[in-house]
Formats: structure tokens, sequence, C-alpha cells
């Protein structure tokens, strides 16, 4: 079986943050997003993927490489025509998945589950397709199936009034009767060619599409409060390691991770896990509280952060208490009250947000 993971699309939502990133690369608990499907689909026993990117993207290729970390083999596919759906993924990629099953992994869905049970029940039922399921509280952003006496008989793409409250994850399995649905079903009003019509198409001509329940936490990280709930629940599972240097007198509660030429100095220092700092960052005198990820060589001095992303490069000293936040890379933040005229002094990139 092969896999087929997404790192496309727009990223519209996770602006500023995309203007300069592709989302799948933004750190979760320190790893680029997309490392967690790989993953998953290695800890599967798949060893030949497609990564679907955007035209002329070289971001992911040159963080991912060959895929021979995780014992995979890579090949890109460049998602021409621009993101005209998830449909369009699948269509485009024909030629590498050839007429084999194969498992489509959104690049931006984190679990915690492992696959195996989803696959072995796909090819002992002799499946079509298979959909992985959750529960969740706001199934209008989301692909919805309707249930009746205990099968779908629809799948309905964000719908106003949803007919159910599970979400469609973006973790499904297919065998090559997708194609015949991808290059029969039209574009939808926002003009896309969607996936959860591809299913509609697939049980409304007779294919067997299952459905499992994924057990465990499942994340679309669409928004930027889902990025802060991903690392979350990412750190929740977090081991401790400590390959940096810990001053005498700082006050370490929980679990932390500290990468190598880091050192957290200062007699007011506290750090409370779970939290996990990168490589060659210097914290001084700060408060690093539950659920933070700093990246690699960020410096922090008399600043408290909780439960935020902070990512590489950035310098913070600011007096102030920072959470619920994502800090792009490079970002300088520091205290108003250096300088004159006091007051907010902002340079801040487009469809930035900001509370003062
Ligand atoms: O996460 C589950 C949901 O994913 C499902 O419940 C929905 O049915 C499904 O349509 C999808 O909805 P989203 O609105 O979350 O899709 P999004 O546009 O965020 O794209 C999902 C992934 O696919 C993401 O990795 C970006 C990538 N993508 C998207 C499009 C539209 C591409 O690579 N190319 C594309 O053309």
């Amino acid at each position: 079986m092969k896999a087929l993971i997404t790192a496309g699309g727009r990223g519209t939502r996770l602006r500023p943050i995309t203007h300069t990133l592709n989302k799948h690369l933004v750190p979760i608990a320190n790893k680029p997003m997309i490392f967690y499907a790989l993953e998953k689909v290695a800890q599967a026993g798949i060893k030949e993927v497609g990564i679907v990117i955007p035209l002329g993207d070289k971001e992911i290729e040159a963080v991912v490489k060959t895929g021979s970390k995780w014992g995979l083999r890579i090949k890109y596919i460049e998602q021409t025509g621009g993101p005209l759906g998830l449909a369009h993924v699948i269509k485009i990629s024909r030629d590498f998945l050839k007429d084999e099953p194969f498992l489509f992994y959104l690049g931006d869905n984190i679990i915690l589950s492992d696959l195996s049970e989803f696959i072995k029940d796909f090819e002992k039922n002799k499946l079509d397709c298979l959909l992985a399921l959750s529960k969740v509280k706001d199934p209008q952003r989301f692909g919805v199936p309707e249930i009746k006496n205990g099968r779908i008989v629809r799948v309905e793409e964000k719908p106003a009034q949803p007919k159910s409250d599970f979400a469609v994850t973006g973790i499904y399995l297919y065998n090559s009767h997708v194609f015949e649905a991808v290059e029969n079903i039209k574009p939808s009003a926002r003009g896309e060619l969607e996936i959860s019509d591809v299913h509609t198409y697939l049980i409304e001509h007779g294919r067997r599409v299952g459905s499992r329940e994924i057990t465990g936490w499942w994340k679309d990280t669409g928004k930027p409060e889902d990025l802060l709930e991903a690392n979350q629940l990412v750190l929740s599972n977090l081991e401790s390691e400590m390959k940096g240097e810990v001053e005498e007198g700082v006050v370490i509660q929980g679990r932390i991770k500290i990468g190598k030429e880091s050192r957290i100095l200062g007699r007011k220092t506290v750090v409370r896990g779970p939290v996990v700092i990168g490589e060659n960052c210097l914290i001084e005198n700060c408060y690093i509280g539950p659920f933070s990820s700093i990246g690699n060589n960020v410096e922090i001095y008399n600043t408290d952060i909780e439960n935020s992303i902070i990512f590489d490069f950035s310098d913070i000293n600011c007096e102030a208490r920072i959470v619920d936040s994502l800090i792009g890379t490079n970002s300088l933040i520091t205290s108003a009250k250096k300088t004159f005229p006091s007051g907010h002094k902002l340079i801040i990139g487009d469809q930035s947000q900001v509370e003062l």
C-alpha cells in the first residue's frame, strides 16, 4: 500500500505565519507538522509516499528530504493548476498511485492512534473506501456523514445544518474506484473538487464505504488556536530530556525537554512543564509555563510565557506575560518602557493579530 500526503493548499486561516512558511512546516512541540503524518505512515508499515506540494514549492522537500529518516521513499508531486480541492489532489496523483489501494492523509491532521487496525479493517472487509470519523463539537467545519441504520448514506462538506456530530477526519483509505469518482464529480460552489462529494459519489454508485471511529485524539490544525491545542496534546506525552545546562537556583517542575547548547539561567527563572526548549537557546529570569514550545536559537529574558509556540531565532525581553501566542521566526519583542516616546511600537506584517 502507498500513502498520499497533502502539503499544499493556501493556509489562509494561519496567516500571517503562512505568508512565509508552508503551514505543514509549522512547528508543533518543535517538530514540523508534516513529520507527524510521516511518522504515522511509517508506523503503519507503508514505504512509498507521495507528498503533494504547491506548484514550485521547494520548502517541503528541503526539510523532509528523501524520507530515509523514516525508512520511506518519497515522491514530490506538484499540484499544477493551484489548490483546486482534495479530489483534485488525488486526480493529479494517479500516475504515482497506479491502481493500488492507498492511504490518503491530510498533512495538517495530527492523530495519536496507530493506523494499522484501520488498514486491517479496510483489507479484511474488502472495502472500496474507509473513512475515519471523530466526534466533534463543531461539525460545521468539516465533512459530515449522514448516518442511517448505522450506515453512511451521504457526506456533506461544511454543512450549515450537520446531520450528525461526527467529522470525517483527514485520514482515508481507497482502492482504484476512487478515480472514477474524482473524474465524475463537479466543482463545488467554492470552486473546489470536494472530497466529501467523492464519498457521496462512491456511496451512490454502490461502492463499499465503511467507517471507523478514531481512537484517542485527532486534531485538524486549521486555525491558530488549533495549533496551540495540537501543541498541548503532543506535549502532554512529552518525555523529559536534558541536553542543555540549567544553572543552580533555577526551578524546574514537571516534564521538560531541553536541547543541546541551551542555557537556562537566573535565580528568578521557573520552568514548569510540559515544556520543550530547542537547541542553542538562552533563557534568563523568566517564567516558562506549561504547554510552551520554544524553538532553536531563541533568547528570552525577563518575560513570562505560557501555552505558546515561539519559532526559531526569536528574541524576547519585554517584562510582560505572553500567553496563547504564536511568535514567528526571527521576531523581536522588547519592552516599551525602555525607549521614548512611551507606548507600543509595532512593526507587524499583513494579517497579524495583536492583543494589547
Ligand atoms: O481535516 C478534515 C477535513 O479536511 C475534512 O473534514 C473535510 O471534509 C475536508 O474537506 C478537509 O477540510 P479542510 O477545510 O480542513 O481542508 P483544507 O483546505 O484545510 O485542506 C486540507 C489539507 O489538504 C491541507 O493539508 C492542505 C491540503 N490541500 C488542500 C487543498 C484544497 C492541498 O494540498 N491541495 C488543495 O487543493
